[in-house]
């Protein structure tokens, strides 16, 4: 069969289970699949594909009428226009974190000569990899409970040729951190503990629960970096934190508590939600 034909009923038949973007999760599949681009997709509409890979691409659609992410399925999700190696157990990467990284390099512009900088949850190690690209002089420690998380964060910083400059270390917040820090930031798990059984299935089947639930008021990671942070930032360094809904009031009132916080500042995401809250040491 043509992959025109092909993709025309593969698309119908992931439509009728409901998927929200049918022909698009197939282009991906098709495209990662014969290792072909779009252009050569949409071009070469006659290229006739074979029983074995028509066999291979249907094993990828059951798994997404069964609610499983894209891009767990096809191993990668693109963020800060590069490619990142995801697995089930990391969080994939969402477009607002870009919005972290925006304002840390706003704040703390290329090439970041001196400075030292530990992400605390790394995760598939997005914000480490991204800092290490765009601030090439800086030395970078990206942290993660998770030793599974670790693995595939170094595998994306030799992927994008930064193994040498960002160490990883397991580590339980800032349990096995020694140092001090210019730049502290993070993505931590902010849901609440209540808001989390309340996420679509696709996520709360599939993505860590780790990555995401922090704890009755959603705050116990910020609470916790907060409190050490005091101990591994710089006279002068700062704190970035993404939030979530309605958490600005909140994270800021635990940035006043500890009373070494100064010049707090926040910045929306496109979405025009507060997303960002950033913090210097006194
Ligand atoms: C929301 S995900 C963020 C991942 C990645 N930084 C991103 O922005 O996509 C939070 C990460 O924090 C990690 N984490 C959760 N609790 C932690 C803890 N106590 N200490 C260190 N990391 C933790 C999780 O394993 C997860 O990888």
């Amino acid at each position: 069969m043509d992959i025109k034909t092909f993709l025309a009923n593969c698309t119908l038949a992931l439509a009728e289970s409901g998927a929200s973007s049918p022909r698009l999760d197939c282009e991906l599949f098709l495209t990662r699949l014969l290792a072909i681009d779009r252009v050569h997709f949409f071009s070469h509409p006659e290229h006739e594909i074979t029983d074995e890979q028509a066999a291979a691409f249907e094993r990828l659609v059951v798994r997404r009428k069964g609610g499983e992410p894209v891009s767990y399925i096809i191993g990668e999700k693109e963020f800060w226009s590069l490619r990142f190696a995801v697995t089930p157990a990391v969080l994939i990467p969402r477009p607002e974190t870009e919005c972290l990284l925006e304002e840390a390099l706003r704040l703390y512009p290329p090439p970041g000569e001196g400075l030292s900088i530990c992400d605390i949850g790394t995760g598939s190690g997005i914000i480490a990899v991204v800092l290490a690209k765009e601030l090439p002089l800086a030395r970078i420690v990206a942290t993660d409970i998770s030793a599974l998380a670790l693995s595939v964060a170094r595998k994306n910083a030799a992927l994008h040729g930064v193994s040498g400059r960002v160490e990883f270390r397991q580590s339980d917040v800032f349990g096995d951190i020694a140092g001090d820090f210019d730049l502290i930031c993070s993505n931590p798990p902010y849901i609440t503990d209540a808001g989390y059984e309340r996420l679509p299935d696709g996520i709360r089947k599939f993505e860590p629960r780790g990555a995401l639930a922090a704890g009755a008021d959603g705050l116990d990671i910020y609470r916790r970096i907060i409190g050490e942070a005091e101990n591994h930032l710089k006279k002068g360094g700062r704190l970035f934190f993404e939030i979530g809904e309605e958490q600005r009031n909140p994270v800021t009132a635990l940035l006043l508590e500890a009373g070494v916080y100064t010049d707090i500042r926040c910045r929306s995401d496109y979405g025009g939600m507060d997303r960002v809250l950033s913090a210097r040491k006194v």
